[in-house]
């Protein structure tokens, strides 16, 4: 990544992750304590890249859940404290300017992927964001005989909500295969569209393999036969520019967490007029226009979709992330993990016993098996060397029976993310493969 450290809440990866620590334990690692130097940088701007000894945590399971900046904790501090009020509501100033920041938040969000404040929900995560849609715009649209179209790498968020719309409505559900390399079939989802498919639901990437959607093709073909397309963009909000209007899609979800962000919040964008046309979903309060016991008459959207207190702090976490990112800047971050995931894979691809799963061009996220190892095992080991990587089925039990495995150990990358990381994870592959050897 070449572009230059700017404001002091921006930071460039390779400053950022610009220790050099192969081992916690090493001699090395004694000389790179986060609290000094260039480390000291890094602690005081991702404060949970830091060890309780002060040492650099290699934190290799960003697609699981990013760490967070310091301006993100500190806008969510100010939330929390000295600006907390709530929104809405509130006829007093510090509720005004709080629903001002609220709102300023969700414009920042939508905006981040090319949408309008008022096509932009949220929700609790994209878990929540696929439920309310398939609740909401599934149950009213879709009817025995229609079909979703969805792929096998989906996430269990992609899977299951479509399933319990089919035990309510009668749907069937199709599975676009993948190809060789682990990427959706497009050429396939082609064949397998017809007219009796209403929804179309892909991730924009990966996160077992990393595959990067054709997403302005795959929006084409769905909507080719009538169809919507709901793209899951969990993980391609973080490394990717997105941009809905330009894609012409028709929901796309994501989390903030995975984008710097809290946990706790996320987002549902949907195209005006289908959100517009989509019943409430939860009742109660901040959703209404008027409530009688007779009969209630709701807000239009997005408040409709939005009852109860709203994630007040979470959502100022929110707008910070984006802030954050966007001065980064989304290409430079995706060329950063692209160079990190080319170098972890040729690293990897030597090893005799170490299989990777995904194409070349993975983005930010490498999925890999070794002979004979448990990636449980794995992760074990390579946790006492101070690197942090995901096992297991990633929630995609699918993908993995496809596979051919139980699971699969995933490296994943950040802005924070190093040359340092993979040295230490190889450093830890090959000790776990001494051991099991
Ligand atoms: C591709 C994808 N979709 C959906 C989800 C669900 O996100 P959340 O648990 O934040 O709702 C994840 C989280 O791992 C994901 O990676």
């Amino acid at each position: 990544m070449t572009q230059p450290v700017t404001a002091n809440n921006t930071l460039h990866p390779r400053e950022g992750g610009g220790l050099r620590q192969p081992s916690a334990t090493s001699p090395e690692a004694a000389a790179s304590k986060v609290s000094s130097g260039a480390g000291a940088q890094v602690a005081s701007i991702w404060p949970g890249l830091a060890n309780p000894d002060g040492t650099r945590w290699h934190y290799l399971d960003t697609a699981a859940t990013a760490q967070k900046p310091q301006v993100v904790i500190d806008a969510m501090t100010r939330a929390l404290g000295s600006d907390y009020a709530t929104v809405h509501r509130g006829v007093y100033a510090r509720s005004a300017d709080m629903t001002l920041a609220f709102e300023c938040a969700r414009r920042k969000v939508a905006g981040l992927i090319g949408g309008a404040e008022n096509e932009l929900v949220f929700t609790r995560g994209a878990t929540e964001a696929i439920n309310l849609v398939a609740q909401t715009w599934g149950q009213q649209n879709l009817k025995a005989g229609d079909r979703i179209l969805i792929s096998t790498l989906e996430h269990h968020a992609n899977i299951v909500p479509w399933q319990m719309l089919r035990d309510r409505t009668g749907v069937d559900i199709d599975v676009c295969p993948l190809t060789e390399d682990g990427q959706i079939d497009l050429d396939a989802a082609q064949r397998m569209l017809t007219p009796a498919h209403k929804l179309v639901a892909f991730a924009h990437v990966s996160n077992v393999l990393g595959s990067v959607l054709d997403a302005p093709r795959a929006v084409a073909l769905a909507h080719n036969v009538g169809a919507k397309i709901l793209l899951d963009g969990c993980q391609s909000v973080a490394r990717l520019t997105v941009d809905v209007k330009a894609l012409d899609a028709d929901f796309y979800v994501f989390s903030a967490h995975k984008l710097y962000g809290p946990t706790g919040i996320g987002a549902l964008w949907v195209k005006a007029d289908i959100l517009d046309a989509m019943p409430p979903w939860q009742g109660g309060g901040a959703m209404i226009d008027k409530v009688t016991f007779e009969r209630t008459t709701y807000a239009p959207a997005p408040q409709r979709f939005e009852a109860g207190t709203p994630a007040i702090v979470e959502a100022i976490g929110f707008g910070a992330a984006v802030d954050f990112v966007t001065a980064q800047g989304l290409p430079a971050i995706h060329a950063h993990e692209c160079e990190l995931v080319a170098k972890a894979r040729e690293a990897l691809g030597r090893m005799n016993s170490v299989k990777l799963f995904g194409p070349e061009d993975s983005a930010g996220i490498l999925s890999f098996a070794i002979e004979g190892v448990h990636p449980h095992d794995l992760g074990t080991i390579l946790d006492e060397e101070g690197v942090a990587i995901r096992a297991g089925h990633h929630c995609a039990q699918p993908l993995m029976a496809h596979l051919g495995v139980p699971a699969t150990a995933r490296a994943s990358f950040g802005i924070y993310s190093d040359e340092s990381d993979i040295a230490v994870l190889v450093r830890g592959i090959e000790r776990t493969m001494r051991i099991f050897g």
